[in-house]
């Protein structure tokens, strides 16, 4: 017989509890749980159980390679560690709107030319909807199946009528299972739908793709609770009111999670950037600003070069303020300690903005010796030559430290038509006989400020 239990859950982290209170004990929000009923229509008689999976020594465990497929995209490939991975789930998460159907439809295009079937749960939209859309994305196949539906169980049955390779369902807070009668959308739907599928690309070898919304409050709803579950959870972000997007792994079991991906929407979908430094230099004026820094940024395999713009201007709060885009806050406030004590910048009395041009976060301590540059130049009214990269880590003493991969990041600057390159005294492994780029090696912060600095 069906069980039915009431329960409040946290619709932030999935905490449950039997009775209601305000705050979650488990992420702190307020007033985030909502009275769930949950009907378990499913036997709970587990006393026979079937182990197929029986326990085995790890040396006598065979390696299958796994078989990866295209889609289509080099950025997007690139995200996932080379393609997608048969019989995988993968999370693709971003705001409403930002673009994530249009890029899935013009994958699964992609795909279905290659001869795999695959069947698109439009849950949020009419088949005619998305004829429309695939009209204008110029998407064609006859391995492309449009389903619209939000049930779950009804998915299922077609699974074993049309027997795609890859499943779509667009999107997870649209479909719900008849198993729990919560509303979809809700954190114990969402976590049920996705075991189902999880369920499913295991078992029968389907590789599924979930799009996810994220919530006003930056989360996927039920956040904690999909992204553990899955195998790969991509984060597609950008500004909807500019054309460019960026595609980041956030967690990956099945290749490395600090790539990007770049992509511009344009009329008829979206279009890869396969050089995405260009892009980033692209609004940027000739003239030299004050406050203005190219730095190399390593994002994954390649190098990315970006623009650091830092305004500072005396403050009127009894504090000053220090407000960071793209970069790390307390690396931050590390590198003004630094200015302050080793340069004798006083920027007590002054706000600091620092902001990170095209949305891209730098996590990466190669940016300190630019973010250092721009906050002093535009401290003093001075400039950065406009023809030069900046590449260093800051120590607290104010010397610069050797970073990664530094010939991969002057090859960048050298292709993108910049003369001179500001990296550490110490590097190791600077590439010889450059004509184009001259590699000025320097100590400390000071030294710099000294050689690449000039009045307006
Ligand atoms: P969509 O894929 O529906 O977003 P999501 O699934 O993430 O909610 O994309 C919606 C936006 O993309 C919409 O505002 C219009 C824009 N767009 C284009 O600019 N060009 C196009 O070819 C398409 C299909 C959409
Ligand atoms: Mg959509």
């Amino acid at each position: 017989m069906a069980k039915v239990k009431t329960k409040w859950v946290c619709q932030n982290c999935g905490y449950e509890t039997l009775k209601y209170i305000g705050k979650c004990p488990d992420c702190g929000t307020w007033g985030s749980l909502v009275e769930e009923t949950e009907c378990i229509t499913k036997s709970s008689n587990q006393s026979v159980i079937i182990d197929d999976n029986p326990i085995c020594l790890i040396n006598e465990i065979k390696i299958t390679e796994s078989i990866r497929i295209s889609t289509g995209y080099e950025e997007f490939d690139r995200v996932l560690g080379s393609g997608l991975v048969q019989g995988s789930l993968v999370l693709l998460a971003g705001d409403p709107g930002i673009g994530k159907s249009t890029l899935i439809l013009q994958t699964a295009g992609h795909i279905c030319s290659k001869g795999n079937k695959l069947i698109y749960v439009c849950a949020e939209e009419s088949g005619s909807q998305v004829k429309l859309r695939a009209k204008r994305l110029n998407v064609n196949s006859d391995n492309l199946y449009v389903y619209s539906q939000t049930n779950l169980e009804a998915v299922i049955n077609q699974l074993d009528v049309i027997k795609p390779d890859f499943l779509v369902i667009d999107s997870i807070q649209s479909v719900y299972t008849s198993n729990i009668t919560s509303s979809s959308g809700s954190v114990s739907q969402i976590r049920e739908c996705t075991n189902i599928l999880m369920d499913i690309a295991k078992n029968k070898n389907i590789t599924v793709i979930i799009i996810g919304h994220v919530t006003k409050e930056g989360n996927i709803a039920g956040p904690k609770v999909l992204e553990h579950m899955v195998d790969t959870v991509i984060y597609f972000e950008g500004d909807k009111y500019k054309s460019q997007r960026l595609l980041r792994a956030i967690k990956n079991r099945f290749g490395s999670t600090n790539e990007i991906g770049v992509f511009n929407m344009i009329d008829n979908g979206l279009e890869e950037v396969n050089n995405p430094s260009e892009l980033f230099m692209k609004e940027r004026t000739d003239n030299a600003t004050p406050g203005s820094v190219i730095i190399a940024a390593n994002e994954g395999t390649r190098a990315l070069l970006v623009e650091v713009q830092a305004l500072v201007g005396s403050t009127s709060y009894p504090s000053p303020r220090r407000v960071s885009t793209g970069v790390e806050y307390n690396r931050l406030l590390q590198i003004i300690a630094v200015l302050e004590k080793r340069i004798g910048l006083n920027l007590s009395k002054h706000d600091v903005y620092v902001n990170v041009i095209g949305g891209i976060e730098i996590d990466e301590p190669a940016a300190d010796l630019g973010i250092a540059l721009a906050i002093a130049t535009c401290f003093r009214d001075v400039v950065v030559d406009s023809d030069c990269v900046i590449i260093g880590e800051i120590s607290l003493s104010g010397e610069i430290r050797n970073v990664s991969d530094i010939e991969k990041r002057i090859y960048e600057a050298q292709k993108l038509g910049f003369k001179k390159a500001i990296v550490p005294k110490l590097s190791k492994k600077l590439p010889q006989g450059l004509s184009e780029i001259e590699i000025i090696q320097v100590p400390r912060l000071m030294d710099a400020i000294k050689v690449c600095v000039s009045k307006k």
